[in-house]
């Protein structure tokens, strides 16, 4: 395994590329782990997606072993579909809970679940972003980077200042969601998210992104103009709070 800092001129930011898949996941951990060591009762937020599969089960692996302590940690989940509860099959909370959030035991008094089935949807998502400010915003946001360069569900439109709130989905995210139920779930056509601008306001934030396929998404968002056509080109925004892992593959389109 193996890790490179690359360096440029003009990046305010940190890019790591690691040769493996494995390594990418310990170092996404291992953010969650020195927050938390810092900051017991961070809030803290971290994706759903194929991605940080490897950074749950390391994370679970070190809860175990007794190396991190997540029981003070305010967990707000990053995004779900309108109108979803943790008992509908496709919800992404429910995917969290399965992953990560009961395998490691976190205290449901501290999971903030995104208020996807409020009666007032649009008053509930203001009302997450001041429950986030009111555990002193977030310490830490781990995120992927959708095919389409949307963060969490920050679909291509979004901009930098955008708050919690609720996205149309694009057909493409729709079907990329419906593959993780083997194309079998039923996808609203609406979700709820935390917004780029909340996210940007993270003290760390730290993409992951995976694979040759989101080569040329990743190109774009970190070395492309920024605009609302690929929500991602806004995350260098946070300047040296920004920390980018990637692996080889997801690495092999940048001109640096
Ligand atoms: P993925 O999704 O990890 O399944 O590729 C990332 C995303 O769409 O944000």
């Amino acid at each position: 395994m193996a890790s490179e800092t690359r360096s440029g001129a003009t990046r305010d930011y940190t890019l790591t590329v690691v040769d493996d898949y494995a390594l990418l996941s310990a170092l996404a951990a291992d953010a969650v782990s020195e927050t938390l060591a810092q900051t017991p009762g961070a809030a803290l937020t971290l994706p759903t997606g194929d991605t940080p599969l490897g950074m749950y089960s390391e994370l679970v692996r070190r809860i175990d072993a007794g190396e991190l302590d997540f029981s003070q940690a305010q967990f707000f989940c990053l995004d779900d579909y309108l109108g979803s509860t943790p008992e509908d099959e496709a919800s992404l909370t429910r995917w969290l809970k399965t992953v990560f959030l009961d395998p490691a035991r976190v205290p449901e008094a501290n999971v903030h679940y995104v208020p996807t089935a409020a009666e007032d949807p649009v008053a509930a998502a203001a009302g997450y972003d001041r429950e986030i400010a009111h555990f002193g915003g977030l310490e830490l946001a781990v995120v992927g980077l959708g095919p389409n360069g949307h963060i969490g569900f920050n679909e291509p439109g979004s901009g930098p200042d955008d708050p919690t709130r609720i996205v149309d989905l694009q057909p493409a995210t729709r079907a990329q969601s419906a593959a993780y139920w083997d194309g079998k779930a039923d996808i609203p056509a609406q979700a709820m998210t935390i917004g780029l601008g909340t996210i940007l306001q993270a003290k760390r934030i730290v993409l992951i992104v995976s694979g040759e396929g989101k080569a040329e998404i990743v190109h774009a968002s970190l070395e492309g103009p920024e605009t609302t056509d690929v929500p991602g080109s806004f995350l260098r925004r946070a300047g040296d709070r920004l920390e980018v892992i990637l692996d080889q593959g997801a690495a092999s389109k940048l001109e640096m």
